[in-house]
């Protein structure tokens, strides 16, 4: 059976479209169920309407407060009743009421080679620091921020003609194609897999 999955995201949806694609292929280890955003329009929206897969949104603006921000979206993922949560380009920090509302396991795709780089303007710090090696992480989403256990990272040796955005670019192919893999090794391994 593949794993039920149901996305999170926030934006521009590349990610997002990269496991559409790969669910779509046959004998994919993982489908998605849904997807639910926190603000509209957005791309990841529109790419949910052209593959037609249910979305929903839950416009943070709307909320008065994160902790109902946080219920709300563990309401909606108990709804779809999911395997597995993914968040591909969410930019939403989960509180405390989130996780006391969601006993579903979420991972997260990040732009960098973690414990390095959490946050934002992750290819910035990796220049600033002058790093040899950057690239991209699937972990588990703990209430540490960028702070759970490691699933999977694909990285790339920085360039000296690496900008940010270039760099940004280079590792966003990357990330399309790790999340997938990622999925297809917890799918085959087991998914209490904890492999890094
Ligand atoms: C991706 O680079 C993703 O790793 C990052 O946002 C981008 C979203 O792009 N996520 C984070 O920084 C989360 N901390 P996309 O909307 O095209 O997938």
């Amino acid at each position: 059976m593949p794993l039920r999955c149901l996305v999170l995201a926030s934006g521009r949806g590349s990610n997002f479209k990269a496991l559409l694609e790969a669910s779509a292929q046959p004998q994919a280890p993982f489908s998605l169920e849904g997807l639910v955003t926190d603000r509209t329009p957005c791309g990841a929206q529109a790419l949910a309407e052209r593959w037609q897969v249910p979305s929903q949104c839950l416009p943070y603006r709307d909320f008065s407060t994160r902790e109902a921000f946080d219920e709300a979206l563990a309401n909606s993922i108990r709804a779809t009743a999911p395997d597995l949560v993914l968040c591909a380009g969410f930019m939403r920090v989960l509180g405390p009421a989130f996780f006391k509302g969601c006993s579903t396991p979420l991972l997260n795709i990040h732009p960098s080679l973690l414990p390095a780089h959490r946050g934002l303007h992750t290819h910035r710090q990796a220049l600033a620091a002058r790093d040899a090696y950057h690239g991209a992480s699937v972990h588990w989403v703990t209430p540490e921020l960028d702070g759970g256990p490691l699933l999977a990272q694909a990285r790339l040796a920085i360039a000296p003609e690496d900008t940010e955005e270039r760099l940004a670019a280079r590792v966003l192919a990357l990330e399309h194609a790790l999340y997938p893999r990622a999925l297809s090794y917890l799918a085959e391994a087991g998914r209490d897999a904890r492999p890094l």
